[in-house]
């Protein structure tokens, strides 16, 4: 979508569709819009005053007829300023974005939304990932031809000069995090017939190629040799090979350490011989989504160009049953050598990671993220609004919470204290894959905590975040499947890291 960022009066813009904000309960907001109200001849403060009530994502249509530059008009619903974050501007925008696509409109104008506080920089910017988040649709598999008018333009126009700087940098970050996210999204989105090891590394490699960033992926023979023996047992039932893809952006000085950003991509996770029930299964086409949202980020942070330093890793594999498959009781050796019992098959994720953050913390990082579709104890913990963070490190902890507030992808905190870790005991190895039913996201995340040790560290648990589910919040701006999540907050991290 091209984007535009301009200084004019709403009621003098030619444009087929002019979106404005509206907050509830505000009925004499119409003197904000003084000039489009007297144009439509006091109609606006009619309608603010008996039938429209602003609430998020509510909205208004109505026709100018000539007696405005604007053919028409689109009243958006904000809610109550009170609760005004940058969660509504991209639930306005994204529904704005959304109506004129109905109405098969090829461009929109819409007003650069203020109140409570917000700045016009991240309101730009959250425009503008309502707009292109809301419009977007996984099709590639339908046969029939998508509809042949698409919202191609979109113009922000705000009433201050001294504004209109800032406002055009947010929205260039802004459609940088929407283009990432829609990548993210398009991976996950992807079928695991389609959305193979093989293939996800292929995307990773073109997108790292297209944006200077130094890609190199390992395959069977290399893990072997490195002993990556946690994504060597997942893959070894499957007849995809694995990969293990390792994203490199150098942005900072030489001298200092990289941020490690860690996507488990388990391409589809049948549960291996542990198998799992045959109901919503499909599901797990999904668990490549920690992976997905890393090669997004990867994409945003050279796109934004940031003077850091930044390696994705994400190990890729499937998780399948088979005559040669990795089985319960087998014991496995992790990068690095500590050595783990296998309980279960179905928790094949934390095995991968293993292996990748043992790696990360062998090359010295400055901190390791990782993000995972780790657990189903997770959704039942948290349900579908949050995802789950573990950390080692409260600054990096507090750092990760905000970066999620601001990028509308929220975290919650699950404690990581030393008693969790006696639920992974080994009789026969140093710790086994699973630790019974209390705690599922915690033990799981004692498991990882074994292989950062002492580097700074926060895992992300997005398996009730990284899809809609029916428990999910309807929003204009996540459809349904995919939701990139993790992309957004990435993004928020890493741009505001050294501040
Ligand atoms: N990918 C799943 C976790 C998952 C399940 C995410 C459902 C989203 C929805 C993971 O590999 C898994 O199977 N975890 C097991 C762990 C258990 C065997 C200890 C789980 O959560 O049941
Ligand atoms: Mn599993
Ligand atoms: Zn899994």
């Amino acid at each position: 979508m091209r984007i535009n960022v301009e200084v004019s009066r709403p009621e003098t813009k030619v444009t087929p569709l002019l979106a404005i904000g509206i907050f509830e309960n505000q009925a004499d907001e119409s003197h904000n819009q003084y000039g489009l109200n007297e144009g439509l001849g006091d109609l606006l403060n009619e309608i603010l005053k008996e039938d429209f009530q602003g609430k998020v994502e509510n909205t208004y249509l109505l026709r100018t007829k000539n007696s405005l530059s604007p053919t028409r008009i689109l009243l958006v619903g904000l809610g109550t300023l009170d609760d005004f974050t940058l969660l509504e501007v991209r639930r306005a925008s994204g529904r704005a974005a959304l109506i004129a696509k109905d109405l098969g409109l090829k461009s929109l104008c819409i007003d650069l939304f203020a109140g409570n506080g917000l700045i016009p920089f991240d309101v730009a910017r959250s425009i503008v990932e309502g707009l292109e988040l809301a419009l977007y649709s996984y099709d590639r598999h339908k046969t029939e031809a998508p509809p042949q008018v698409v919202v191609e333009d979109a113009t922000i126009i705000l009433q201050l000069d001294n504004d209109l700087k800032v406002a055009e940098d947010g929205a260039r970050v802004g459609d940088i995090s929407a283009r990432a996210t829609i990548l993210a999204r398009d991976l996950a989105n992807s079928p695991g017939n389609y959305c193979t090891p093989t293939k996800l590394s292929a995307v990773a490699k073109e997108m790292a190629d297209r944006h200077s960033i130094r890609a190199s992926i390992i395959d069977k023979e290399e893990m072997t040799q490195m002993g990556m023996g946690g994504i060597l047992a997942v893959s070894q039932g499957s007849a995809e090979p694995p990969k293990f893809i390792i994203l490199e952006y150098t942005g900072g000085a030489s001298n200092t350490g990289a941020l490690f950003l860690v996507g488990k991509a388990v391409t589809f996770d049948t549960g291996g011989i542990s198998i799992k029930p045959s109901d919503r299964m499909e599901e797990m086409k999904y668990d490549m989504s920690g992976g997905a949202a890393v090669i997004g980020a990867m994409q945003a942070v050279a796109e934004l160009r940031l003077p850091i330093n930044v390696t994705g890793l994400i190990p890729a594999t499937e998780n399948m049953p088979s005559a040669s498959a990795y089985k319960p009781g087998d014991v496995i050796t992790i990068f690095g050598g500590k050595t783990v019992e296998i309980i279960n098959t179905d928790a094949e994720g934390r095995l991968i990671l293993a292996d990748a953050l043992a790696y990360a913390r062998s090359k010295k990082p400055e901190a390791i993220i990782d993000l995972a579709t780790l657990t189903g104890a997770c959704v039942i913990a948290l349900g579908t609004h949050a995802t789950g963070m573990l950390t080692n490190n409260f600054e990096l902890g507090a750092k990760v919470r905000e970066a999620g507030e601001s990028a509308g992808e929220r975290v919650w905190e699950l404690p990581l204290w030393n008693e969790y870790s006696e639920q992974i005991k080994s009789q026969v190895a140093d710790m086994k894959n699973t630790g019974g039913r209390a705690g599922g996201t915690i033990t799981a995340a004692a498991l990882l905590s074994n292989f950062v040790e002492d580097s700074h560290w926060a895992h992300l648990d997005i398996a009730g975040t990284a899809w809609t589910q029916e428990s999910s919040a309807e929003r204009s701006f996540i459809r349904k499947g995919a939701t990139g999540v993790g992309v957004r907050l990435l993004i928020e991290l890493l741009r505001k890291w050294n501040s």
